[in-house]
């Protein structure tokens, strides 16, 4: 039975004075305060919120007695949210589920649950605070607060690096199938998917190229949580652990780097793309996989990332001209650019032929 509210009807909203007076005030603070609707989001995700509503509407009273959670503060975040249409209260105070919140359920495929926890984790939105720092020194005050360079921490704090990797997989998912689809794969051959996570895309690119082999290259934590162990893969993957920086499996068809320069600087990405190139033939290809952002204003969710990478990281989001210079230094030249249908796009390249 489907509980989700009809599209969540947007009430017509009230003349608030403050737009009716100054449109431009009212959206300016609105925008400014747009981190409390991050943290209710937050907080409903974390309390299961939309899964208590999965078999029907329920009231704050009975939400709060489910979650333990204060019932005056529960509604009152829970209202928030129906104002961007995530939930929707009926006349009798119960709560609904709306498409979006749907989305928030923990138990379905189309789940955005962890990749939304990622997105408000304490280790992207501290650094966020700080952006004006980084933006003064160029650099991330990522060590600065916690120790140690992003990856570092995620490997010395292992509930931190678990959800990293749970959300980064759920952020992939919606991605994974769209990128393998989108690429002529070779018909035979082996992929190494370099900094694969827990292999959502090289698992996707298995399954819709039979005669395809592939290797999951990631920091070892990492790897012990891959979901490649699936009968319809059976014999077909391994997994090897190592650092990126230092050299990547030698001799496969295609290397697969799905949202991995965007988190390095320039330099640190031509030192990849290097360690790659030394494990290519010839007639190997390397897929960068990241969002392509257009150098304009034209909206791209790539552009909210950029700064995320910032922040957390010293890496950026990148436009094709950007691509090809660093494929340059590293001894590769850009092929060209494959759209995916998602916020990703595919940057094929190819080795240089050392000079004679
Ligand atoms: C942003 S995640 C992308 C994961 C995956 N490709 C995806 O798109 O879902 C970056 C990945 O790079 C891996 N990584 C970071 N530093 C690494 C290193 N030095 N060597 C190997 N993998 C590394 C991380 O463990 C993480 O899985």
């Amino acid at each position: 039975m489907d509980h989700t509210a009809p599209s969540a009807p947007s009430a017509p909203s009230a003349p608030d004075s403050l737009s009716a007076i100054d449109p431009l005030a009212a959206h300016l603070t609105d925008y400014a305060l747009s981190y409390l609707h991050s943290a209710a989001l937050r907080t409903a995700a974390r309390l299961g919120v939309a899964d208590h509503l999965a078999d029907g509407p329920r009231g704050a009273d009975e939400l709060a007695a489910l979650t333990g959670a204060s019932e005056g503060h529960l509604r009152r975040i829970l209202r928030l949210l129906a104002t961007r249409d995530v939930f929707h209260e009926d006349d009798k105070g119960a709560f609904h589920l709306t498409p979006l919140a749907e989305r928030l359920r923990s138990d379905t495929p189309s789940s955005l649950r962890e990749a939304v926890l990622l997105a408000t984790d304490e280790s992207f939105v501290r650094p966020a605070t700080r952006l004006e720092d980084a933006v003064r020194t160029g650099r991330s005050v990522f060590d600065e607060i916690y120790g140690a360079p992003f990856f570092e921490y995620l490997s010395r704090e292992p509930g931190a690096g678990e959800a990293f990797d749970r959300g980064m997989a759920n952020v992939s998912a919606g991605e994974d199938d769209a990128v393998a689809a989108a690429y002529s794969f070779p018909a035979k051959g082996t992929v190494v998917d370099v900094g694969g996570g827990r292999g959502g895309l090289l698992g996707r690119t298995l399954a819709r190229n039979p005669g395809l082999t592939g290797v999951l290259y990631d920091r070892d934590a990492v790897l012990r949580g891959h979901s490649l162990d699936v009968p319809e893969l059976t014999g077909r993957w391994e997994v090897r652990p190592g650092d990126f920086f230092t050299s990547v499996p030698a001799g496969a068809d295609v290397y697969l780097l799905k949202r991995i320069l965007h988190d390095w600087s320039d330099e640190e990405c031509v030192r990849i793309l290097r360690a790659c190139r030394a494990g290519m033939s010839a007639d190997s290809r390397l897929l960068a996989v990241d969002c392509v952002i257009p150098q304009d204003n034209t909206p791209h969710p790539g552009k909210v990332l950029d700064v995320l990478m910032m922040t957390a990281l010293n890496g950026r989001e990148r436009g094709e001209e950007d691509f090809r210079r660093l494929f340059t230094e590293a001894g590769l030249r850009l092929v060209r650019v494959v759209p995916t249908g998602s916020a990703v796009s595919i940057v094929e390249a190819a080795p240089v032929a050392p000079v004679a």
